[in-house]
This record gives structure tokens, C-alpha cells and sequence, in this order.
């Protein structure tokens, strides 16, 4: 049955000027499906071989329905319709769904699902690093009970390895990289209970230099937890609150800095000029801290102080790409999650659109031939858009017809709950009279809450390269990292390395090919 509603909106605005006139051609469509099947029957010749590089994009809180609406965003920026357009992981030939609920929750967080997706172990919500016998909050819980990530098994392999996210480095998502906390938030001691300090637990950030001390590259905000209390921020000296916040007086870029050998290069930067002035050649180590806490949206970005996402991805991959062995990068677009937690959908999709171009970065700088590729997400969020809107509608922009019920007009981003809750003498708001396309504008919802919260629907896993295919039906979040760990032969199973150097692997590697060409007599 139609509803009523489609029915006023195909009278009144669904009209044909709205279709680009190439697509009224019915072999426009046809063209385009033979194309795809040709591409999609290329796919049964499968890309077996190891891959010396995975590179990890986590969009955090990045659900179908924002991958969706950040597509439509792109296209717009580009003056074009936007449905039609194509993101950079769109492009990705295997896809597959994630379950990502936490051992104790249906719905999860990004500490538990990190965890997953990181160390092949599902855990309980709010800890990191992590089995699900460890309980949030109790530091006496954690010992013992330690799982081990990805990068610390490519970095065991002789393999580079980085991190990048737009969050504070000792966030969630990172932190499960090289933690192991029973408290997401344990950020510094400083946000420790004086129990876990006396119970021995170790806070975020002095673990990410202590426990895995040669990552070879670190990019994000979250500076403040390096230093101690009494010392001023080198960007915000007039702010306090920008300021050290750690209790044990420790400096942990100084104690990063120490543990390097003399002979390399380690720089440490807090600015994108600095930044962008590396020759990434000359560069071993690199940790790069350029906000206090988070770094800011990519739309209120100082374009002078603070590096893109993209940027800070194009300068880490230069660096990591220099081991023969090959790198392991993880990327985190983690203010997606932020941006929908205010309600602000606007800010939220500006960082999805900024995530998949560093997607785009990468993949010019990589080969499919020996680089695994995957792009998910830890989580969705309560975000939808809807209404019947006309081809091309402002992804921002008014449903084409006003409520049927209460007669007023409405967005079509909207809500399950969060802050844009809003009621107005007793009725929903008339959002006519507000700047609903403003950069903080708070899309309305059903249920009032202070921070809008993460939705319990699978999310989407794209992957490109070698062994993506195994990425390709619905999975628990945890089997990712095994995926990825196979294709690299690193971590648990390497089987499938020595099979294929036995089988006589399809491209013969570098080893092989200089063994072919010396000359008999220096073997012996
Ligand atoms: C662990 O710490 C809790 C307090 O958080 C305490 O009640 C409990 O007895 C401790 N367990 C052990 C085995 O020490
Ligand atoms: C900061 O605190 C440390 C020890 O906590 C102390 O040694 C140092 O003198 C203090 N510096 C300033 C500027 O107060
Ligand atoms: C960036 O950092 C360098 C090194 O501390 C400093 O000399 C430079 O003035 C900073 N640039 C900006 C724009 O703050
Ligand atoms: C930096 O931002 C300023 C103002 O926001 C803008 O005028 C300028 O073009 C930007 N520069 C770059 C390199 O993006
Ligand atoms: C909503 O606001 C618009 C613009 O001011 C106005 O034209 C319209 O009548 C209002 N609708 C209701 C139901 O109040
Ligand atoms: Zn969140």
C-alpha cells in the first residue's frame, strides 16, 4: 500500500526536472549493471597473496545510515545530486556485516568493540585490552586477563606500525592497540581512582609509551595527558584547563623520546606547519600531539595549528612505508561518534566525508597488490534520515511535506534521542524558524537525553586487497582482526604463509627473486 504521504509528495515535488537527464536513458542503467557484472566477475580470480600492509579506517559510530547520508553529503559538496556518487569505500569489491554488541551489552561502546576488532576478543563495555573477565572499573580484575592486538603481532613480525585518529591518542579505539585498562576513562592518573593507583594499575597514555615502546608513528590530540599538573600547554598557555594533568609529575613525551635509539630519528610535533615541514625520509618515530584533549571538528579546524585527518594519514604512511617488512596502520575518524552524541549531525558527517578522503589518500599511496584495506565501524548511532525527500534534497534540508499530525514541517535527519529533543509552548518546534543547515544545528529527537547514544544495528565492513574476500557475510566484530592477521601471516595462524611459500606463492617475494638471481657460488 502507498502511504498518503508518498502520494502528496509525488503531487507536489517529485517531480521529472529532478531526474539528471542522462538517467531517463534506460541504457544508462544497463551500462552501468554490465559494467558492474564485469567488474564483480573479475572478483572470482581471488587476491591470495600476503599482504605486507593493512591499513585499519574505524569510523567511529560510522552506522549504515551515516555512511549513507555522508555519500550524499559528498556528492553535494560537489554540486551534484549526491545519491549517485561514489564514496572511496564504496569502491571497496567485498563487503560484509559486523555484529558489534559487547559481552555485557547489546548495545556497545567503543572501548569493548575496540577490543574486538583490534585483539580478536569480544570484552565487556568500557574496558580495553581486555578479556570479558575483567570487569570495568576493577583494576584488581585486569591482571591476567590481558589480550594482545594486532599491532603489537605486526610489530613482533619485524613490521612498522602507526596510529592516527582525530581523538585523543589514549581514547578508546587506539588505546585498545596497546592497553590493557579495566576503565576506558583512565585517560591519566589524574582520572584514576586512588583504588587503582594502589592496586597497581597503570593509567592510558603511560601505557601507550611504556608497554609497546617502538610505534613508529602516534598522531592525534590528547596532550594534556603527557605532561604533569603544573605545566602550561605549549599552544593555549592562557588556558588552564589545557594544561598537564598528570599527578606522577612524569613527562611522557620526554620518557617517549628516551626509549628510541640514538642513532634514529624521532620528532616530536604539535603543529600542522611543523608537521607538513618533515621530510617523512628522515624520519623513524614520529609522535604528533596537536590538540590537549580531542582534536577539533574537521569544519572548526585551524587550518594553520591543526593537520586533516587525511594529512596527518599521507605524512604516516610516507614514514611506515619505508620497512621492507611492511606496516600496520590504524586510522580513526573518531569524531563522527562525537558530532551524533551532540545531536549534530552536520559536524558528525563532515567527519565521515573527511575520513573517507584520507580512504582516498591511502589507496593513491598503496597497491592492491600487497596492501589489505578494511573500512568499518565500532558501533552505529540512533541517526536516520527519511521523509520522502525529492532527489537531490539538502541532506540538511526539510522533508517535502509538513506532519500530518501536528501540521509542522520537519528535517529529514533526525533522531532516536539526544539534546535536539526540543518542545515549544507545549508543541514539537517549528523548525522553519531555525537555521536547521548551521554547522551546530541539533537535529530534533524523540527522547530527551544529554548525549544522544549509540544504536545496537550491525555496521558495515568494507575491505580491498589481499584476502578482502574473506571479509563477506555477517561475523561477530571480533573475527576481523583474525582475517587481517591471516592475510599478513602475523599473530596466531601463519599457515597460510608457509602453504603459500610451499605452493610456490603466485608473485615470488623479494627474497625469493634475489636468491634466483645470485649467482650459484655465494650460496655455498
Ligand atoms: C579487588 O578489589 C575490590 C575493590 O574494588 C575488592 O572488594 C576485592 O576484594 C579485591 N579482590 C581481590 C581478589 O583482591
Ligand atoms: C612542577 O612540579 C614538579 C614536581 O611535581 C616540580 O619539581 C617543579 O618545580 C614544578 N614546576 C613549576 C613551574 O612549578
Ligand atoms: C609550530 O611548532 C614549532 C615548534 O615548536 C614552532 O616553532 C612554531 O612557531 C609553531 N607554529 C605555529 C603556527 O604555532
Ligand atoms: C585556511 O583558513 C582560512 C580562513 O579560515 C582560509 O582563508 C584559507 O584559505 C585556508 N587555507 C588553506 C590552505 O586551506
Ligand atoms: C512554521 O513556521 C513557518 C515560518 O515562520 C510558518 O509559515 C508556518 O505557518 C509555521 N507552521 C506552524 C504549524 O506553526
Ligand atoms: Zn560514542
Amino acid at each position: 500500500m502507498i502511504s498518503p504521504f508518498l502520494v502528496l509528495a509525488i503531487g507536489t515535488c517529485l517531480t521529472n526536472s529532478l531526474v539528471p537527464e542522462k538517467e531517463k536513458d534506460p541504457n544508462y542503467w544497463r551500462t552501468q549493471a554490465q559494467l558492474t557484472l564485469k567488474n564483480a566477475l573479475e572478483l572470482q580470480k581471488l587476491n591470495t597473496n600476503v599482504a605486507k600492509n593493512v591499513i585499519l579506517f574505524l569510523g567511529d559510530g560510522m552506522g549504515v545510515s551515516t555512511v549513507t547520508a555522508a555519500r550524499i553529503l559528498k556528492g553535494q559538496l560537489h554540486h551534484e545530486p549526491g545519491e549517485e556518487t561514489r564514496l572511496e569505500m564504496d569502491k571497496f569489491p567485498f563487503v560484509a556485516l559486523s555484529k558489534t554488541y559487547n559481552t555485557n551489552a547489546q548495545v556497545p561502546d567503543s572501548a569493548g568493540t575496540a577490543t574486538a576488532y583490534l585483539c580478536g576478543v569480544k570484552a565487556n563495555e568500557g574496558t580495553v585490552g581486555v578479556s570479558a573477565a575483567t570487569e570495568r572499573t576493577r583494576c584488581n580484575t585486569t591482571r591476567g586477563n590481558e589480550v594482545t592486538s594486532i599491532l603489537r603481532w605486526a610489530k613482533e613480525a619485524g613490521k612498522s606500525a602507526g596510529i592516527v585518529t582525530t581523538t585523543r591518542v589514549n581514547h578508546a579505539t587506539p588505546s585498545a592497540a596497546y592497553a590493557h585498562s579495566a576503565d576506558r576513562d583512565w585517560y591519566s592518573d589524574n582520572e584514576m581512582p586512588r583504588e587503582a593507583l594502589d592496586q597497581g594499575c597503570k593509567d592510558i597514555a603511560y601505557q601507550l609509551m611504556h608497554n609497546i615502546k617502538d610505534i613508529d608513528v602516534i598522531m592525534g590530540g590528547g596532550r594534556k595527558y603527557m605532561f604533569p599538573k603544573n605545566k602550561t600547554d605549549v599552544e593555549y598557555r592562557m588556558d588552564e584547563k589545557a594544561g598537564g594533568t598528570r599527578l606522577d609529575g612524569l613527562n611522557l613525551v620526554d620518557i617517549w623520546k628516551s626509549f628510541k635509539p640514538k642513532e634514529k630519528h624521532s620528532y616530536f610535533v604539535w603543529n600542522r606547519t611543523e608537521l607538513l615541514s618533515l621530510n617523512p625520509d628522515g624520519v623513524d618515530y614520529l609522535l604528533g600531539l596537536f590538540e590537549p584533549g580531542d582534536m577539533q571538528y574537521e569544519l572548526n579546524r585551524n587550518n594553520v595549528t591543526d593537520p586533516s585527518l587525511s594529512e596527518m594519514v599521507g605524512v604516516a604512511i610516507k614514514i611506515l612505508k619505508k620497512n621492507p617488512k611492511g606496516f600496520f596502520l590504524l586510522v580513526e575518524g573518531g569524531r563522527i561518534d562525537h558530532g551524533h552524541h551532540e545531536g549534530k549531525a552536520k559536524q558528525a558527517l563532515h567527519e565521515a566525508v573527511e575520513m573517507d578522503r584520507a580512504i582516498g589518500r591511502a589507496g593513491a599511496m598503496t597497491s592492491l597488490e600487497d596492501t589489505l584495506t578494511v573500512v568499518t565501524a565500532d558501533h552505529s548511532h540512533v541517526f536516520t534520515f527519511g521523509g520522502y525527500t525529492p532527489r537531490g534534497n539538502s541532506i540538511f534540508g526539510l522533508a517535502p511535506m509538513v506532519s500530518d499530525t501536528d501540521k509542522k514541517p520537519f528535517t529529514a535527519i533526525l533522531y532516536g534521542n539526544g539534546p535536539g529533543y526540543k518542545v515549544v509552548d507545549g508543541e514539537r518546534e517549528n523548525v522553519s524558524m531555525v537555521d536547521y543547515a548551521h554547522n551546530n544545528y541539533q537535529a530534533q529527537s524523540a527522547v530527551p537525553l544529554r548525549h544522544e547514544t549509540h544504536g545496537g544495528e550491525d555496521v558495515a565492513v568494507f575491505a580491498k586487497g589481499p584476502m578482502a574476500h574473506l571479509l563477506h557475510g555477517v561475523h561477530e566484530q571480533n573475527y576481523i582482526p583474525h582475517v587481517m592477521a591471516y592475510a599478513a601471516c602475523i599473530g596466531a595462524n601463519l599457515d597460510h604463509c608457509a602453504r603459500a611459500a610451499a605452493a610456490g606463492s603466485p608473485t615470488p617475494g623479494p627474497l625469493l627473486l634475489l636468491l634466483a638471481l645470485l649467482p650459484l657460488g655465494t650460496l655455498f
